[in-house]
Order: C-alpha cells, then sequence, then structure tokens
C-alpha cells in the first residue's frame, strides 16, 4: 500500500515555477507515495476569534484532508528570506485547536526553488524551525535548494536536464525511505 503524501505549494500564482517542480518531484518519485496537491490559497488568515465550532470552511477541508496523509512535501519559492505567507498560515491553521494539530508526526521534505543561485535556502530552513516545534520529522539529506528554476523546464513542464531530473529522483527516494521509516 503506498502512502499518501500531500504536497503543499508555496506560490499561488498560475505560471509558478515551484508548482511545476512540484508536479516534476512527484512524477519522479518512486511508486510507494501516493501524492494529493492540497489547496492553501484559500484559507483565510489564521485569528483565534474565527476559530469557533464553526470555523471557516476551508480551514475545516484543510484540517480533515491534512488528517488522512502520511507524510507532506513542501515545495515553495523563498520570499524575503523565509517562507511565503501561504506556507506559514497553512502551518498555523493545522495546528489547532490547540490539542488537535494536523501535523504531529507526519515526516516531512522541503524543497526550495529559486530564479537565484542561492535556491531558497533562508526559506528552507525557516520552515525547519516551525517543522521542529510542529513534531514533523524533516528528511536532512538530500537538502533541495533548486537554483536557476527559470531555466529548468521545458514547454510542457518536463526538467530539461538530465543531471537535474536525476537528483530529484535521488531526493525523492530519500524521502520514500524516510516516510517508510516515520509514517
Ligand atoms: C521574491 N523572490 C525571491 N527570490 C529569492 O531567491 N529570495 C528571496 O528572498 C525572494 N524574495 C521575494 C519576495 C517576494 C514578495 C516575491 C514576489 C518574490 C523571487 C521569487 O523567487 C520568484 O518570484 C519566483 O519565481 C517565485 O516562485 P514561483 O512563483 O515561480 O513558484
Amino acid at each position: 500500500m503506498a502512502y499518501k503524501i500531500a504536497v503543499l505549494v508555496g506560490s499561488l500564482r498560475r505560471e509558478s515555477h515551484n508548482r511545476k517542480l512540484a508536479h516534476a518531484l512527484t512524477r519522479l518519485a518512486p511508486d510507494s507515495l501516493d501524492f494529493t496537491f492540497v489547496e492553501i490559497g484559500d484559507l483565510p488568515f489564521y485569528n483565534e476569534d474565527l476559530d469557533t465550532d464553526t470555523p471557516p470552511e476551508s480551514w475545516t477541508r484543510f484540517r480533515t484532508e491534512m488528517k488522512t496523509v502520511d507524510g507532506v512535501l513542501f515545495v515553495t519559492p523563498e520570499y524575503n528570506r523565509s517562507v511565503p505567507a501561504t506556507i506559514k498560515n497553512a502551518l498555523d491553521v493545522g495546528s489547532r485547536p490547540y490539542g488537535d494539530s494536523v501535523w504531529g508526526g507526519k515526516p516531512a521534505a522541503v524543497v526550495t526553488g529559486s530564479p537565484g543561485g542561492v535556491g531558497g535556502f533562508g526559506a528552507n530552513h525557516h520552515l525547519r524551525q516551525s517543522l521542529v516545534f510542529l513534531d514533523m520529522p524533516p528528511m536532512q539529506q538530500p537538502e533541495a535548494y533548486i537554483g536557476g528554476i527559470y531555466e529548468m523546464f521545458d514547454a510542457e513542464g518536463e526538467v530539461k536536464n538530465a543531471d537535474t531530473r536525476k537528483f530529484l529522483g535521488t531526493v525523492m527516494a530519500a524521502f520514500a525511505d524516510w516516510v517508510g521509516k516515520h509514517a
């Protein structure tokens, strides 16, 4: 039986390179992982006043969906050396109500993509800080800071460079092992 993995993409824009990267990663992954892209762009900013018996419908949809998965793959750009607010908000929404977090114990992988050479290192490690607190084992190796994403894909969204494809496949093989150990 395959492990169910939620893919959370930090960019909301239609032509997002990180979304292309996320799709490429899922194609290059072992069959033991079964991916679902979970929407985070419709989640209102977390506000404790709204977290009543009838929270926003999208929060409930997100929390319910996330409770069914065995692990999480984060694929995100870096915004101002940190994660976009979309990702942080999703973490916050999923972490509440207190004592009913959707995250605890779920293995995670963090892949950051950037047009620059640093590959979103700052975002990658800011996100890891939250994952530690949320008790999600974040895969350590291989690290995945993907630079040059504007040149990475062909018109069909395939990764052009064979070495890059190989590396992304290595990342996903390691994640499959990681999920097998921790899920
Ligand atoms: C960026 N970008 C960016 N890139 C980076 O490598 N480090 C950074 O700190 C930032 N900061 C930043 C802030 C904001 C508000 C925006 C909109 C953009 C550039 C970013 O990497 C670029 O727009 C990517 O194309 C975003 O990824 P998607 O949308 O193509 O997936």
